[in-house]
C-alpha cells in the first residue's frame, strides 16, 4: 500500500515517520518545500509520478495566536488547501484523512463533545479549521477527519517542551486552570492513523474524536511535565483572564471517543502514561 503523508516535518508527520520504519506500508512523506498543499497545479504534477490509496493530512497553520493577524495564510493552508487535497484524492480514488481539532468547539459544554456536536470555533484558528473540514466533506468522496486535543511530541515544539525550558530557567511558572481538556501525545495518534491505513476503509466518509484518556487543566499538565522530568519549579495555577492570549480559547474541550474505540476495537493509553512515556524520550532513556 502507497500512502502519502503531507506536512510530515511536524509533530504527528514526525511521529508518523518514526512509526512507519515498523510497517510494512510504503510511506512517502512530504512537506511545504516539495509538495506545497495550497497549490494545486504542484500537487497534480506531483501526482504524475505518483499513485497512492490514502493521503494523510498532517499539514497545516497551527499558530493559534498569529492566525489572528494572519487570517488569509490560515484560511489558505487549513481551509482552501482541502479542496485540492479533496480533489487530488477524488481523481485518483485515494482515501482523505485529515487532521482537525478541539479548537472547533466553544467549550460551553461539561461533558465530551460527540461527533455530533455543534462547533462554534472561537478563533481564527478554529474557524479555518472547522472550513476546511466543511470543504472536505463537501468535496471529498473517501474521507477521514480525526479530530484531536492538546498535542505534544518529543519533535517540534509544544507545550510538553516549552515547560520544560522554562522550568529549568525561572524558579515560578504562571499557568491557567481554568482551560480543561485532554492531552495528546502525538505517537499515540500516529498509532491510530497507521491503523487506519491497515484497515483501509472504503467508501467511508466520517468525523471520528481522538485524544488520550482522562481530562487535566494545563495548570496540571505543567505540574505533571515538571514532576516527571524532576524539576524543581512552583507552578502557580492563574485564571485566563490573568493571562489574556491574543485568540480565544475554549474553556473545556474534553473529546468523547467512544466513536474511534468502536471503529479500530482499540483502548486508548491514558494521557499521564502517555507523557511519561514522551518525558523518558526526550530524557534519552528510550
Ligand atoms: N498542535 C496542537 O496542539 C494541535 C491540537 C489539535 C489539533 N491539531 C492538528 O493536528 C495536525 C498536526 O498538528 P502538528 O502539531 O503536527 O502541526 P505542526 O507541528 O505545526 O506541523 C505542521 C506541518 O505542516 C507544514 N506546512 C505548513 N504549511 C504547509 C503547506 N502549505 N503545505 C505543506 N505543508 C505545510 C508545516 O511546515 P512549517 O513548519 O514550515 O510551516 C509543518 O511541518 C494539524 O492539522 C493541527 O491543526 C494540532
Amino acid at each position: 500500500m502507497n500512502v502519502l503523508v503531507t506536512g510530515s516535518n511536524g509533530q504527528l508527520g514526525s511521529e508518523i515517520k518514526e512509526l512507519s520504519k515498523k510497517e510494512d506500508i510504503n510511506f512517502r512523506f512530504t512537506d511545504v518545500i516539495e509538495l506545497d498543499i495550497t497549490n494545486y497545479r504542484e500537487i497534480e504534477k506531483f501526482f504524475l509520478n505518483h499513485q497512492f490509496e490514502i493521503i494523510i493530512n498532517c499539514a497545516a497553520y497551527t499558530a493559534v495566536d498569529k492566525a489572528e493577524t494572519e487570517k488569509e495564510k490560515a484560511r489558505q493552508i487549513n481551509s482552501y488547501a482541502l479542496k485540492n487535497l479533496a480533489r487530488i484524492a477524488n481523481k485518483t480514488n485515494a482515501l482523505l484523512i485529515h487532521i482537525s481539532t478541539d479548537f472547533v468547539f466553544d467549550g460551553k459544554k461539561n461533558t465530551p463533545y460527540t461527533e455530533i456536536d455543534k462547533p462554534n470555533p472561537l478563533s481564527i484558528y478554529g474557524k479555518t479549521k472547522l472550513e476546511g473540514e466543511k470543504i472536505a466533506l463537501k468535496e471529498a468522496k473517501n474521507l477521514i477527519i480525526l479530530r484531536t486535543s492538546w498535542l505534544y511530541s518529543s519533535y517540534g515544539n509544544n507545550f510538553v517542551k516549552t515547560i520544560i525550558k522554562n522550568a529549568r530557567e525561572k524558579k515560578n511558572l504562571r499557568v491557567v486552570y481554568d482551560q480543561v481538556g485532554t492531552p495528546t501525545y502525538a505517537r499515540d495518534l500516529a498509532q491510530v492513523i497507521i491503523s487506519i491505513c491497515k484497515k483501509n476503509p472504503k467508501k467511508i466518509k466520517e468525523i471520528f474524536h481522538y485524544s488520550n484518556e482522562g481530562v487535566t487543566s494545563w495548570f496540571d499538565f505543567a505540574k505533571n511535565i515538571c514532576e516527571l522530568s524532576d524539576i524543581r519549579c512552583e507552578i502557580t495555577p492563574i485564571l485566563t483572564s490573568e493571562y489574556p492570549s491574543i485568540a480565544k480559547r475554549p474553556h473545556y474541550s474534553v473529546l468523547n471517543k467512544s466513536k474511534i474505540k468502536t471503529f479500530l476495537d482499540i483502548q486508548i493509553p491514558y494521557w499521564k502514561d502517555s507523557l511519561k512515556e514522551c518525558v523518558k524520550k526526550l530524557e534519552g532513556e528510550i
